[in-house]
């Protein structure tokens, strides 16, 4: 069993449908990129799993258990973080103090191990470590993508999603993350990312692409480059 299933998953907003009926897994352990044009559902998708849109038919299961239904912050505890399209981290606050407030859901567990998550968060993005007391909003975009990922790591997720990590950032920016982001899988996070920027495929164990609300490719990272699929969707050649 697949540690995050979706299953025949419609959803949309209003009467306007955008999700299909989209069906794919992501095996624990593995790193998956959504890859898909503008549009085309990758948001509403990880939105979705993550609690922030009701799902009008299908289901969403994290380790068999299923967690659609449930509202945001009982994904978050479930086991599902999210690092959203457009950082949405909180401006006037520290850095430190959003990263608190993203193991709010852990707070039965105590200061102790949030700390100690926060010091790992500093070892993945030592530049959060620099700002800690910065406020975010005065923060690069690419520091404010790396406490809204280090913020979605402060919740332990078992799974851990993120919208367009790249969008903004230099080539070699981009890239840094992409690093960090598969340092933080090999330590046991399963990741589900959202990408446009292909440079993410060598750190791919699965990969998706989406048009139009349906999955049109479900394969292995190595072997999308090879299929041609990905040219054909950018660049519809
Ligand atoms: N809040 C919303 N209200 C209505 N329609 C929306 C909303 N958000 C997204 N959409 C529509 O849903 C479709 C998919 O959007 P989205 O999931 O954001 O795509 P992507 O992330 O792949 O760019 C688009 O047609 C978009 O216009
Ligand atoms: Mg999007």
């Amino acid at each position: 069993m697949a540690l995050l299933e979706v299953e025949d998953l419609r959803t949309g907003y209003g009467v306007l449908p955008v999700l299909q009926g989209i069906s794919f897994s992501v095996e624990e352990g593995e790193t998956a990129v959504l890859f898909g044009l503008n549009g085309a559902g990758k948001t509403t998708t990880v939105n979705a799993i993550a609690g922030l849109l009701p799902a009008w038919e299908g289901q969403i299961r994290l380790d068999g258990k299923v967690v659609s239904g449930l509202e945001a912050p009982k994904v978050v505890a479930a086991g599902i973080g999210l690092s959203p399209e457009g950082r949405r981290v909180f401006p006037a606050l520290s850095v430190l103090t959003n990263l608190r407030l993203g193991a709010w859901t852990r707070k039965a567990d105590g200061k102790k191990a949030a700390d100690e998550t926060i010091q790992q968060v500093f070892s993945y993005f030592p530049r959060l470590e620099e700002r800690k007391d910065q406020l975010a909003g005065t923060m690069s975009g690419g520091e404010q993508q790396m406490l809204a990922i280090g913020r979605a790591v402060m919740s332990k997720p078992r799974v851990l999603l993120i919208d367009e990590a790249s969008l903004g950032l230099s080539p070699k920016l981009a890239q840094t993350v992409f690093q960090v982001v598969s340092k933080i899988n090999d330590d046991g996070t399963t990741v589900l990312i959202v990408e446009q920027n292909v440079g993410v495929l060598p750190y791919a164990d699965q990969a998706l692409i989406m048009e139009k609300g349906t999955i049109t490719y479900d394969g292995r990272g190595a072997e999308l480059e090879k299929s041609g699929d990905l040219r054909k969707t950018y660049l519809g050649t």
